[in-house]
């Protein structure tokens, strides 16, 4: 008798097969194949998100909340659906209420600096940041530093890339905001968010969380990571660029002042003054972003149906292969930032190749129509860290497989005989 095959319950995706689904990954780059492997400054639309946009546009759009005819409503409908989708995606517990829909997750920080950081922080009040934050959770907080004289302190990392806890008492007490990256655009180091939010709340902060690279690429659950606010943007997890998402917990929300004024956001407004909209719309001064909350829903739906859990097992595998090709083919002449082990990261992979800088690798890559970004990468206190002015990142997603990462290989030992 045949032995049976005992069904796997392992999560597991097929690269190539969803690469056809994005158009763009069909073109050729100077004669060659493209190689896509800049996720985390952007990543590819499958045809589902640009044709749910597209069919949007040519049969419902109008403006939200405003209209009383058929396909107003119907827009509203679809846009509040998108809504409720996205909170789903990352189990907030009240997906109607939650969402804030914002330009980016750029904006969506800024929101919080502003809404929450003017109302609660004062002079001598402290914000911790970590080491590893990019921009974005930086730069708010050094404007509100400058305006109140707050004061920020930092959370270091060690030589592999990952936060250094040990006097995570002391860093945290008295702060009233810690702000954290969920996982690195540089390093790919995944942070333990949880476990940082309770030292926090425990020390009376309130935890922001920029989440752009992990909502993408593993499960999230708000509730699991036990912060407050978490910020991310749609073009990163598959959908257009024009949206992001701040999720905050309702309670915090509704105790917040508006960001931006005018329309949408406003109960009433009269000569002596306005009364402001309940949550999320708050929020959301004027025409929101329509058709990419479409675009970011389907995108969402995309990422469901292939399983959070599958991508995440694959840009596991995926990355310990490229660390293993990377330090096997170049050994020494490379230097690979961020912990050594797949599991404890996400598929970012930041580089210094021989003494060749980062924008000459990322050009003679380009050649072998390999995509990768060259640069500070938003993260400048980070690149200071490391002793470095910029690193070539190659990043990876759902759609790249080992042939991407044997591409990059190829190319980078050409760019090596290049400046040989
Ligand atoms: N923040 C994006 C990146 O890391 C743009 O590339």
């Amino acid at each position: 008798m045949a032995e049976l095959t005992p069904a796997t319950t392992e999560p597991s995706l097929d690269a190539a097969t969803l690469a056809k689904d994005f158009p763009l990954l069909a073109r050729e780059v100077h004669g060659r194949r493209i190689t896509y492997l800049d996720s985390a400054a952007s990543s590819q639309r499958p045809t589902a998100v640009l044709d749910a946009m597209r069919e949007y546009d040519e049969t419902t759009h109008a403006n939200v909340h405003r209209g009383v005819y058929s396909i107003a409503e119907e827009a509203t409908r679809r846009f509040e659906a998108a809504r409720a989708n996205v909170g789903r995606f990352i189990g907030a517990p009240h997906p109607a209420r939650e969402i804030v829909f914002t330009k980016n997750a750029t904006e969506a920080l800024n929101l919080v600096a502003h809404a929450w950081g003017r109302t609660h922080l004062q002079r001598g009040d402290v914000v911790v940041l970590t080491e590893m934050e990019h921009h974005a959770n930086i730069v708010p907080w050094h404007m509100l530093a400058a305006e109140r004289g707050i004061e920020l302190r930092w959370l270091p990392i060690d030589d592999d890339g990952r936060l250094v806890l040990d006097d995570l008492d002391r860093v945290l007490d008295g702060a009233k905001v810690l702000g954290i990256t969920c996982m690195s655009n540089v390093l790919g180091t995944l942070n333990p968010v949880a476990e940082l939010s309770a030292a926090a709340h425990a020390a009376g902060a309130v935890v922001v969380a920029d989440a752009c690279q992990s909502v993408p690429h593993l499960p999230t659950d708000v509730t699991a990571l036990g912060v407050d606010l978490l910020a991310f943007s749609a073009h990163k997890m598959l959908g257009p660029t024009g949206i992001g998402v701040l999720w905050g917990r309702e309670s915090l929300l509704e105790s917040l002042p508006p960001f931006l004024g005018g329309g949408e956001m406003i109960l009433d407004v009269r000569k002596d003054g306005f009364t402001p909209n309940d949550i999320p719309w708050r929020f959301e001064a004027g025409t929101p972003p329509i058709t990419e909350a479409i675009g970011l829903g389907a995108a969402v739906d995309y990422l469901d149906a292939v399983g959070m859990e599958a991508v995440r097992a694959h840009e596991i595998a995926l990355t310990g292969y490229a660390l293993g090709a990377l330090g096997d083919r170049f050994g020494d002449d490379i230097r690979i930032f961020g912990p050594p082990e797949a599991e404890a990261r996400g598929g970012v992979i930041s580089f210094a190749f021989r003494d060749i800088h980062p924008h000459d690798i990322s050009q003679i890559l380009d050649e072998y129509g390999v995509c990768v970004r060259a640069g500070h990468h938003c993260a400048k206190p980070l690149m200071r860290r490391l002793g470095v002015n910029a690193t070539a990142r190659a990043s990876l997603a759902l759609y790249n497989d080992e042939h991407d990462v044997d591409s990059l290989v190829e190319a980078l030992d050409a760019a090596g005989r290049f400046f040989a």
